[in-house]
């Protein structure tokens, strides 16, 4: 049997506290929704004195969410404590939240109290909240730099006045896993009526180990744990609450606890919380990012196809992420782009996928994603290719303001390979000279026609041609992200495809021209 973990979720308090992520009333009422169906036990809405705003976001969030805890913080203050309850008393289930620094550094240079007044400020705060209500957490801020005796009086202290839950803050991230965990084993030990209370741990990022930091101190025993979605907070944000689930749910079988989130709704938390913040998800972000369930190498794409756990600890769609993304790149394997190409309706023999493959790889070099049109073209033009006479080697053009556009093609006609250099007004009316010049075609190009196939400067092209020759036309296409090449391969395309048709009418030898 799992233990349950309680999930306190603070986008809204602390996650509002990352710099630029402020939100309105609305805002914070839509992710509070999309939190209660992600199955959240407690919602930090708010720092209810804040503002007018954080004030009426926590009035409105506990009058109007059903499911979990409604939180408010307050600094430990009478005000503070009286403004949360003002804005919380509406709800069904509701808790205060308070606060007061245990650091020496905190105490001395902020704080201007010594350790007897900050004890006594701190259980006076804990039982004026219990005047209100049951539900009363207690923060020693910056627990983890506090003197450890200090801290075990402390939350003794508030524990007799009523803390319900006492969390252990990571204020600025200073901690590491194992003194941690250490840390939260010594609160069970040290702190004599600690059964009295949930230990909560609330660890920041600033180290990268919010994460670790949270894990580690389930694993010495700790009941709740602070997060926010996308890991968002003050400075390097909080725990991020997708990770520290997907970490208990996946390692179920060495943690022993779990947690009651529903975690086919984390993708959509996600990116409710990356659009209204603004705050972009960094693509290799575990669980959220976008390339959390994309696999580009080819040895793994084949692994995947034959087997998913071969390459995948948790299925995507598991945490709403849709399928496994399997990216077409350099580093793709034939397997996977054959599989791709079936999905998408095509069924190439060997020698046009052997041919396709090459292509996707060249183009993977020159282009930094590659798009299902970029495949759909490349595979149509291998599909579609007739039995290829003429085949280019080499293009180079030389053009600009200065000079006459001139181009030297290189290319084979059925054994032999021709090499000439022709000028034309255009770079592509150049090449398009020189080819004519060395198929010695007599055909009329009848329509140009160039599309950018996929948006940015890297875009395959796709260039369109007919021609025709003693009234037969024939269509040719090409696609590079070079344009000049993408009309170089149309423009024989469409020839190939006239030498074809004359061949199989038992017509006309190709022509070679003289250099
Ligand atoms: O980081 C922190 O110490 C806090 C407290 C208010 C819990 O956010
Ligand atoms: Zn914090």
């Amino acid at each position: 049997m799992s233990r349950m973990i309680q999930i306190f979720d603070t986008t809204l308090r602390d996650g509002e506290q990352s710099p630029g992520a402020s939100m309105n009333v609305e805002e914070k009422l839509s992710i509070a929704r999309q939190l209660a169906r992600l199955g959240v036990d407690i919602i930090e809405a708010g720092f209810a004195y804040s503002s007018p705003g954080d004030f009426e976001a926590v009035r409105t969030i506990a009058n109007e969410i059903e499911g979990p805890t409604i939180c408010s913080l307050a600094r430990a203050k009478p005000a503070d404590i009286d403004s949360a309850w003002e804005a919380l008393k509406g709800g069904a289930k509701v808790r205060i939240h308070t606060f007061i620094s245990t650091s020496d550094i905190h105490l001395k240079h902020q704080f201007r109290l010594t350790r007897e007044e900050a004890l006594k400020r701190a259980v006076e705060m804990v039982s004026h909240a219990r005047g209100y209500v049951e539900d009363v957490e207690f923060s020693p801020m910056d627990a983890t730099r506090s003197d450890e005796t200090y801290l075990c009086e402390v939350l003794e202290a508030v524990i007799a006045a009523g803390a319900k839950t006492v969390n252990i803050p990571d204020t600025v991230g200073y901690a590491i896993p194992q003194d941690f965990g250490r840390l939260i084993e010594a609160i069970r030990k040290r702190v004599p009526n600690i059964d009295q209370s949930v230990i909560s741990v609330h660890c920041h990022n600033d180290l990268g180990l919010a994460v670790a930091n949270s894990i580690a101190a389930i694993l010495a025993g700790a009941g709740q744990v602070e997060c926010t979605i996308n890991g968002i907070g003050e400075r390097a944000g909080n725990a991020s609450l997708e990770e520290v689930v997907m970490a208990l749910r996946t390692r179920k079988d060495l943690f022993g606890a779990d947690t009651k989130i529903n975690t086919e709704e984390i993708t959509k938390a996600s990116r409710l919380v990356s659009k209204i913040t603004g705050m972009m998800v960094q693509p290799n972000k575990a669980i959220v990012g976008a390339n959390a369930f994309a696999h580009e190498s080819g040895i793994h794409q084949d692994g995947l196809l034959k087997e998913k756990m071969t390459y995948e600890i948790m299925r995507p769609e598991s945490v709403g992420a849709g399928k496994t993304h399997i990216v077409l790149g350099k580093h793709s394997g034939r397997h996977a782009f054959k599989k791709r190409l079936e999905e998408m309706g095509y069924h190439p023999n060997e020698a046009e996928l052997d041919q396709a493959f090459e292509r996707l790889k060249r183009l993977a070099d020159q282009k930094k994603e590659i798009f299902e049109e970029d495949l759909e073209t490349i595979i149509t033009e291998e599909m579609d290719r007739p039995s290829e006479t003429y085949k280019l080697i080499a293009i180079h053009v030389e053009s600009g303001s200065e000079v006459t556009p001139t181009a030297t093609v290189e290319m084979s006609i059925g054994e032999t390979v021709r090499k000439m250099v022709g000028k034309g007004d255009g770079p592509v009316d150049a090449v398009y000279r020189t080819i004519a010049a060395i198929t010695q075609t007599k055909s009329r190009l009848l329509s140009y026609n160039v599309k950018g196939i996929t948006g940015g400067t890297d875009a395959l092209g796709e260039v369109s041609v007919s021609i025709e020759e003693e009234g037969k036309t024939a269509m040719g296409h090409g696609a590079d992200t070079d344009i000049i090449i993408a009309s170089a391969r149309a423009y024989l395309n469409a020839l190939n495809k006239l030498a074809a048709r004359a061949a199989r009418g038992g017509k006309t030898e190709p022509k070679v021209g003289l250099i």
